[in-house]
């Protein structure tokens, strides 16, 4: 497993968010976290990256024990996540927003700037074309100098996406990416995370639109009130009593347009 995630909780103040959850995540494939709106995931999301710190269980990634590291430490570590809502820097134009992620990478430091070493210069040239390979990849390059606030809401995400690349993760926790589109972008959503499991990227999606995640997901597992519920293939899920009861039920296809 290349994440695995034991006994996992989180309280704030008496509120478990995250309780007890176990996860394990294959290299290679797509594991969809579903569950109703409150259930967890983006909390989940938060542990896994360091966002926040459990307050009990463990995280390990690829074999090492990476419980309670902050998010400068796990994205070079090879995690990186994106924002339910898009978190680029609002005034710094799309290449910039990219280059800011490809500094994860960047071997030279503060001094080897402010001198402009010939090893500043290097790495500097490097970021650059890397930016804009995942702007290419994301299908943004034409957006590189452009606002990032300015771009609708789908370019931002593709944006976020970029910016996420950019630090050369080995997983790809992505939250909500297909939340604000419509059927044809979120289409073109699925396609793109597609393209980056091919990449030999592992990716985990929190996501809302039962299609999307049924049509992309090799394993998925159920929250609710903060505990795993249910894990398994589309099929299985689809056909959970449980699952049915806290979630499908009450929310068909179309819960992603929820406030
Ligand atoms: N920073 C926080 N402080 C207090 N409560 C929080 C915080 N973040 C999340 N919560 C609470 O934890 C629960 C789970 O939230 P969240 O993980 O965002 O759910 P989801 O992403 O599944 O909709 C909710 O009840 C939410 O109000
Ligand atoms: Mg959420």
């Amino acid at each position: 497993m290349q994440l695995q995630v034991r006994g996992l909780g989180k309280t704030f103040g008496g509120l478990h968010a995250v309780k007890d959850v176990d996860l394990d995540v294959p290299q290679g494939q797509i594991t969809a976290i579903i569950g109703p709106n409150g259930a967890g995931k983006s909390t989940l999301f938060n542990l896994l990256a360091g966002f926040y710190r459990p307050t009990s269980g463990t995280v390990t990634f690829e074999g090492k024990d990476i419980t309670g590291m902050k998010p400068h430490r796990t994205v070079r570590e090879g995690i990186a996540r994106t924002f339910q809502t898009t978190h680029l820097f609002q005034d710094a134009t799309v290449l910039d927003n990219v280059l800011a992620g490809c500094v994860v990478r960047s071997r030279s430091n503060a001094l080897d700037a402010v001198l402009r070493t010939p090893r500043h210069r290097r790495d500097e040239k490097a970021s650059r074309e890397k930016a804009l390979e995942v702007l290419e990849f994301v299908g943004a390059a034409h957006l590189q100098d452009e606002i990032a606030s300015k771009l609708p809401q789908e370019a931002q995400k593709r944006v976020s996406v970029a910016l996420a690349l950019a630090t050369e993760p080995r997983l790809l926790l992505l939250d909500e990416p297909a939340a604000g589109t419509n059927d044809e972008e979120t289409e073109a959503f699925g396609e793109l995370i597609r393209q980056i499991v091919a990449r030999g990227i592992t990716v985990c999606l929190v996501e809302h639109k039962m299609s999307m995640v049924m049509n992309l997901a090799d394993q998925i597992v159920v929250l609710d009130h903060g505990q795993r519920i249910a894990a398994g293939t589309p099929a299985e899920i689809k056909r959970d009593p449980l699952v049915i009861e806290a979630y499908l039920g009450a929310h068909h296809d179309k819960a992603g347009a929820r406030p």
